[in-house]
Parts: C-alpha cells; structure tokens; sequence
C-alpha cells in the first residue's frame, strides 16, 4: 500500500490538498506523465511506431481485463463510457414492443442511448428508496419484453455499491435481459476481478478510465464474456472492428468482429492508451484490494462524522451498500463548497449535492481535515 514517501513521490501535486474528489477525476500518479511523453517519442518514429503503439494496447487490454474478470481477448478499449453504451445500443437493435431498464442511480451515458427518437424500445426506472436499489422494485419491471438492464455498480449519484450477481440472478430468472454494469465508479477501488466474484452475471461491462484507475480522459473499457459475444456485436462501420476490411469485396459486404473487438471500430486512441496502461499496472501493483482496505475505514469514519453533522445523507445508511463515495444534501451546498475550495479541500459539488471520494491515496488527516472544516463552513453564516 501507499506509505507517506511513495505518495509524496508518486502524486506530488497532493502535497497541500485535501483531495476527495477521485470520483469526477483521478490524480493520475507520475508514471502517467511518463507514459505520455514516451507516446509521443514512439508517434516520431512514424510507420514504425505502430508496432509499438500495439504493445501498449494489447498490455492494457490485458491489466483492464485482469482487473474485470475477464480475458484479454474479452476486453476493448474505445472512447469513454457514452460511446460503448451508445454502440451497446446498435448491437441490441432494439424493436417497438422491447423494454430497457434503467436505474435512477445510473450516469447520463448509460441512460441516454435509450431515450434517442431513433431508439424504439420503451425505457422503465428502477427507481431508489432511501438510498438503495431493492430487487423487490426491480422484479415487476421485468418481462419476456426487456432485452437490457443497466445498473451502476456504483452510483456516481450517491456512492450505492449493488450487488451485481444478486441483481444478475434476478434478471436472468425472470427476463431474457441483457445486464450491463458500468464500473466507472467501482474499478481501481474494489476490487471486481475473477477472485471476488463481483462482477458474476455481468453481460457486458463498461468503465471510463479517467476516475479511480487514475488514469487520462479518453478510454471507455468495454468487457463482454465469452458466451456472450454473439450477442454484442456493434453492427457500425470502422475498419479495426471488421474482418478483412480491405478485401476484395469491401464494397458489397462486412463482416464484424465479435463481442468486445466490436466495439474498438476505428484508430484506437494511442495517447491515451499509453496513460491508461501505466496508470492500470500502477493501480495493480499498488493492489486494488490493498486499497480497498485502506480506504474503507477511512469512508465509514467520514461517514460516522458526517452523521454526527446533521447533513441530509443521499448514501445508503448500511456500509456494506457503500465503495468509496458519500454523497450529501445541504441547502447552504455552494457557499459550503466554494469555502472547503478555498482552503485547498476538494470535493465534488452538483445540483445542491456534495460528494466525497475516498481512494488509496486518501489519508486519515484528510478525512479529520474535511470533517472539521465541514463542521466549520456549516457553522458559518453566508
Ligand atoms: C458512472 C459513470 N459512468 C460514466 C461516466 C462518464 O462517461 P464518459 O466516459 O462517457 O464521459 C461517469 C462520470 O463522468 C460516471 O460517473
């Protein structure tokens, strides 16, 4: 686990800051600067640099799908998370007459595909209750018409941590769905490779690359297991998502590649990849379930204090429902927020709610900090 020196070392610009904000962005720890300038030194050697620019992929694809449970060959790496939910919905095709379910906890980019006028299927919520997704709420949404439910792993929202086989087991028995989980909020915090189980029964799985593996912007990780590739196979044009796109009969027809390959459907993007892969092997070498561990008494001490402070709690009161996000409501939320700013403490403030991430590099001062001058901004008259 991080100590006091390979955190002053590795993340320098933490020094001085209270930093809770790893679920909006994560503080990509040096080995990313370096990965960047090492993409473009490779990108100067012109042709020749591809080969180099394979490698890293093919190394990303593989600490991504150690770390989701998968294969390499199981796992992509496209955009961000909004594109490989808005291919995931071209690979449904879906008809007038189907149904997707969403939940009220989910981020826009795996709701919004669903609500397009070209999409015909009609959307149902699964809406929250004190903070939580009950599989009773769940259960009279479904039928033989729903092709896919999209849940959160964890809820960008409110920090909600679902069960995911649980949820899985419920959709499969009592619907043909396909369920999609974004991990964007989960992924480098929990652990969710093969070992925990966390992510059994997932159809497909989808994580932007630029929150908790402390990764740049620009990479959506898609996963889709083995007997599943049939069914998510993006039918959209590209090249690299195709078999033979320069063949002889490139003009009549295409043939797609399967599964996760078929969402990867043009140039990948190199600069990125080269960060994600450091940042991934740093994640992993620090160990996800290392962090877990360190972080999680630190989230169940903030969220003890954060009790005692009466704020209006959005996260579910059981911490076993809990990862490394807190979300609350307070009516005085911005000028609370433009105070914890200005003295150099960061959190996440939306819409009258403010949130807190907590991530391997999260001290317990930090949380004595935030605590503290929490108590004080609410104090405070405007
Ligand atoms: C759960 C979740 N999914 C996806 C995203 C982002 O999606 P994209 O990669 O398309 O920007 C976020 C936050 O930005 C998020 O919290």
């Amino acid at each position: 686990m991080l100590d006091a020196a390979s955190r002053a070392r590795d993340f320098p610009s933490l020094a001085g800051t209270v930093y809770l904000n790893s679920a909006a962005e994560g503080i990509p720890p040096l080995a990313v600067d370096e990965a960047l300038q090492r993409y473009v030194q490779d990108k100067r050697l012109g042709m020749d640099g591809r080969l180099l620019h394979a490698r890293v992929h093919a190394e990303a694809r593989r600490l991504a799908a150690a770390m989701i449970g998968l294969d390499p060959d199981d796992v992509a790496i496209c955009s961000c998370s909004s594109e490989a939910f808005n291919l995931a919905s071209l690979a449904l095709a879906l008809r007038g007459g189907e149904e997707v379910v969403v939940t009220d906890l989910d981020f826009p980019s795996s709701v919004t595909p669903f609500l397009q006028g070209s999409c015909p299927a009609e959307v149902r919520v699964w809406r929250s209750r004190e903070g939580r997704l009950h599989d009773a709420d769940l259960l009279p949404l479904l039928s033989p018409r729903t092709r896919l439910v999209s849940l959160p792993a964890v809820s960008f929202y409110n920090g909600f941590r679902a069960d995911v086989p649980g949820v899985a087991d419920v959709v499969h028995r009592h619907s043909p769905a396909l369920l999609a989980v974004d991990v964007t909020q989960a992924l480098g915090r929990i652990p969710l490779d093969r070992e925990s189980g966390a992510l059994a029964g997932a159809d497909l799985v989808v994580s932007s690359t630029h929150k908790w593996i402390l990764g740049p912007h620009g990479g959506g990780i898609v996963g889709v297991p083995p007997h599943r590739r049939a069914e998510w196979t993006v039918p959209a044009g590209g090249w690299f998502n195709l078999h033979d796109a320069f063949g002889p009969d490139r003009f009549e027809s295409v043939r797609h590649l399967t599964g996760a390959a078929s969402f990867a459907v043009g140039m990948p993007n190199y600069p990125a990849l080269y960060g994600i892969r450091a940042a991934l092997e740093y994640v992993a070498g620090v160990g996800i379930a290392a962090i877990d561990r360190h972080a999680r008494p630190l989230v169940l001490e903030c969220l003890a204090g954060l009790r005692t402070l009466g704020v209006d709690l959005l996260s579910p009161a059981n911490p076993a429902c809990l990862a490394g996000i807190l979300a609350f409501r307070h009516p005085r939320a911005e000028s609370v927020h433009a105070r914890l700013h200005a003295g150099g403490i960061h959190v996440m403030h939306h819409a009258g709610r403010l949130r807190v991430a907590i991530h391997g590099y999260t001290t317990a001062a930090d949380v004595e900090t935030f605590l503290r001058e929490l108590a004080a901004a609410l104090a405070a008259k405007d």
